[in-house]
């Protein structure tokens, strides 16, 4: 009964007091033009274009070229000509979550895509395009978050709050490492975005991927290559806006999203239509603008709130990890995850080159005796890679250098041990056990320990150190 009257008050609420319209003026492309509201409407307000057989069709404004509003639309403008009325939505986009979104997909607009019936609807509204908590006011990041992967939680352990890109380019793994999050993390929370992605791998990752297991731990927003480019952008926002709703409820909140490129893309085609120029590969100067503010965020949050970690995937096009994108990403967020091409030829999944890796937060979370461990297994896999050409064509010969010979030597148990099957789950205190075992101290000539038969049960003298963060208190 009350959730139908907060029903019944949400939609009062949303009522607008008075109608402004204005008429559609042109037509071009997926541009509206709307003369007479103008003076009524800024950049991001919406109007209800009214299609000539009365199908209201939602519109964003996108800027203004003499004394008209450019607007475009979330849908196909079928139906849309000269004439046409334009009425002005009044007040802030905002979604009404509840917890109970778990487990539901939902669009751009926070409509439900799932078949399993309309979304409840909460009693706090949340802006979709929400701002950053200011600098100042926002917690440091927390303790250890586990991820379920072992070579991210060991060699770029990441903390509660903090952002990383995952770059790579197409193929290389990055909906399956991130399906391995939503099944093996500890977060209390996950929001998933897919946005720009072709249907099929929308539904792929959705049905095979995540599967009912990795459903029910998350809300998952997902806007197709099809939708129009506005949608795209907004399901960007909309899985963030989500992840603040949870952030806010006292949670710590994983959020992934597949892929920040496409939200670039979607961007960078709503600024050219408006006639703004390109910069930096037909990338507008918004884009750019656009980045860090939607990077921002995720994060930590205020005092007696949860954080939003965010893990953002960027397809590097042509494996070329300098193209603009990744850049600018790469520059907002503290800490990247490289997936590489040559590593998953060679049949190593996932395919992380942790030498070009990094976390910028993981030194400071990690007990001395960690940071001493992953520095070691750097130092021989840096050394074997020095080599490595070499030592794949035979040519190295053993004894020429004691430095490459000892990194030879732990080669296999280390690439054993960066090597996670899909389904396989490994928790921080494994992973780090699993490492001692790996670099543990071999006899000379005695076979790699886990080249030969599985991993040696996790050592005792090692204990991993416990996340640094006291415990929040929940409500
Ligand atoms: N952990 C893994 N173990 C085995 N194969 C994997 C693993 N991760 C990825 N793959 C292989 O890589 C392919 C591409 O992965 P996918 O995650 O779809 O890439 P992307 O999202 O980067 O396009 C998969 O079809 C699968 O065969
Ligand atoms: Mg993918």
């Amino acid at each position: 009964m009350s959730a139908i009257f907060s029903n019944l008050l949400n939609d009062l609420a949303k009522l607008p007091e008075r109608r402004i319209f204005g008429r559609v003026v042109g037509v071009q492309g997926m541009l509206v033009e709307i003369g007479g509201a103008q003076t009524n409407l800024s950049v991001g307000d919406r109007c209800a274009v009214i299609a000539r057989d009365g199908r209201p069709i939602t519109c964003e404004v996108i800027g203004f070229r003499a004394a008209r509003a450019l607007l475009m639309p979330f849908s196909v403008l079928d139906g849309v000509g000269l004439g046409c009325r334009a009425e002005v939505i009044e007040g802030v986009p905002a979604i009404y979550p509840t917890r109970d979104w778990l487990g539901r997909v939902i669009n751009a607009m926070g409509e439900a895509v799932d078949g399993k019936g309309a979304l409840p609807a909460g009693e706090r509204a949340v802006a979709i395009r929400g701002r950053p908590p200011s600098a100042h006011s926002r917690q440091r990041v927390g303790g250890k978050l586990d991820l379920g992967v072992r070579a991210i939680n060991t060699f770029l352990t990441c903390c509660r709050g903090q952002r990383m890109g995952i770059f790579a380019g197409s193929g290389v793994g990055k909906s399956s490492v991130m399906s391995m999050f939503i099944r093996n993390t500890n977060a209390d929370v996950i929001v998933m975005g897919l946005v720009g992605e072709r249907g099929r791998e929308a539904r792929e990752f959705i049905e095979d991927d995540l599967g009912e297991e990795g459903l029910k731990r998350a809300v998952t927003v997902v806007a197709t290559s099809d939708e129009s480019p506005l949608m795209r952008r907004q399901a960007a926002y909309m899985t963030l806006a989500v992840a603040e709703y949870f952030r806010d409820q006292g949670l710590d909140v994983l959020c992934l999203m597949d892929s920040v490129t496409r939200f670039a893309m979607a961007q960078r085609e709503i600024s050219l239509s408006a006639g703004e120029p390109p910069a930096s590969k037909g990338y507008t100067p918004t884009v750019f603008a656009e980045l860090p503010k939607l990077l921002e965020r995720a994060g930590p949050g205020v005092e007696g709130s949860g954080s939003i970690t965010g893990l953002f995937t960027v397809l590097v096009e042509g494996d070329d990890h300098n193209e603009p994108i990744s850049d600018a990403v790469r520059g907002i967020l503290d800490g990247h995850i490289v997936l590489d091409r040559a590593i998953a030829e060679r049949g190593r999944y996932p395919a992380i080159n942790i030498l070009r890796s990094v976390s910028r937060t993981m030194p400071g979370c990690n007990s001395p005796a960690e940071n001493a461990l992953v520095a070691k297994g750097r130092r021989l896999m840096a050394a074997y890679e020095n080599m490595a050409e070499l030592i794949r064509l035979g040519a190295y010969r053993k004894g020429s250098d004691p430095e490459t010979d000892t990194a030879i030597h732990y080669h296999p148990a280390l690439d054993a041990f960066l090597t996670q099957a899909k389904t396989e789950g490994t928790d921080l205190a494994t992973g780090y056990a699993m490492l001692e075992a790996a670099l543990a101290p071999q006899i000379e000539m005695s076979p790699p320990p886990m080249a030969a038969k599985g991993f040696p049960a996790p050592s005792r003298s090692f204990q991993p150190s416990r996340s640094p963060a006291p415990p929040r208190k929940r409500d």
